[in-house]
């Protein structure tokens, strides 16, 4: 998330994992995120440039999240997919380039709107329409999982702790859909690994933003896990019009999941479209440099890739 709070928590203390909850809940049943607060919103960064010193790692980048719509990023490690979606939460200066937000009503999500300077918010304004789930993502001691959840309240807050009518509810169901309820008042020091990723995502949850990024939502997690948080994210956008931002590594799981997906390499986008036209085999053999195969699940009509590893003719030479 993208508030400064969660920057300054202190360091884990270890801890023993504890036991996964029963059961995730089905999460069709009422609207993915509750209350009328979050308006469906686009976020636009336009001709994005990011430097770390004198190191350009993003050059003119464009990145449109829309709502109701999932945009997976996808590219080699190091290809600036943390640092874009970073940039786009405001949590990285850039260089160069517009970040704008478009709002609306959710039943005028047809209308145009005018866009806002997204850089002109205060860091509260913005932080009540984008949450960022990050990659490197701290390990408080001291404190429950409520307690980290509620983080994700701040920008409802008034600055003096003022009423947060829909906190409660927004906190429950958050805990709820992250498959974290049964955890709520145990320390966030003592969960395993993919726990603790569930309750950061709870905490991105309960901010009730109409654009959420999530940078590798999916690492640490179980396969079940995997797959209910891909289940979770594709019902944001459908449900609750959320704009989903995305990074994902497995790119079968970004041809299943995404409407969009955005191929980086070496800091630039080298193609935007549907997951049919970007992930090819000849882009992704171009940007990962190994022979990449794709083709098509029959038992699911879903692209499905293959790297190919030396190992395989090495197998086939030995055992003809
Ligand atoms: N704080 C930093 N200072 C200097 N260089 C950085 C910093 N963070 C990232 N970089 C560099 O910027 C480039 C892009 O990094 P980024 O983290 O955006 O890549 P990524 O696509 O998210 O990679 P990964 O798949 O490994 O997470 C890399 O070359 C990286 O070494
Ligand atoms: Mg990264």
């Amino acid at each position: 998330m993208t508030s400064p709070d969660t920057a300054l928590l202190p360091p884990a203390s270890s801890a023993p994992p504890a036991d996964l909850p029963a059961d995730l809940p089905a999460v069709a049943a009422e609207p993915v995120v509750p209350g009328a607060q979050v308006e469906a919103t686009a976020l636009v960064a336009d001709g994005v440039s990011v430097s770390y010193g004198a190191s350009d790692v993003v050059h003119a980048a464009r990145l449109e999240l829309r709502p109701g719509r999932v945009t997976a990023l996808v590219g080699p490690n190091g290809s600036g997919k943390s640092t874009l979606l970073r940039t786009a939460a405001r949590l990285q200066r850039a260089r160069a380039g517009t970040l704008s937000l478009e709002q609306q009503p959710l039943q005028q999500a047809e209308a145009s709107a005018a866009p806002t300077d997204g850089l002109a918010l205060s860091v509260r304004d913005f932080a009540r329409h984008v949450a960022l789930l990050t990659q490197g993502r701290p390990v408080p001691s001291g404190l429950s999982v409520r307690d980290v959840v509620q983080f994700g309240r701040y920008p409802h807050r008034g600055r003096w702790g003022r009423a947060d009518p829909g906190g409660a509810a927004a906190v429950d169901r958050a805990l709820q859909l992250t498959g974290v309820a049964d955890l709520a008042e145990r320390g966030v020091d003592q969960l395993s690994g993919g726990q603790l990723q569930r309750v950061w995502l709870a905490s991105c949850l309960a901010q009730q933003t109409g654009v959420l990024l999530l940078d590798e939502p999916t690492t640490y997690l179980d396969l079940r896990y995997q797959v209910e948080l891909l289940d979770l994210v594709r019902d944001l956008a459908d449900e609750s019009q959320i704009a989903v931002g995305v990074v994902l590594h497995d790119l079968d799981q970004a041809a299943a999941l995404a409407d969009t997906v955005v191929l980086l390499h070496e800091g630039r986008v080298r193609a935007t479209g549907t997951p049919a036209d970007v992930l090819t085999p000849d882009l992704l053999s171009e940007v990962w440099g190994i022979d990449i195969e794709v083709d098509t699940d029959p038992s699911t009509g879903r692209l499905r890739t293959r790297a190919v590893a030396r190992h395989h003719t090495r197998t086939e030479r030995l055992h003809p």
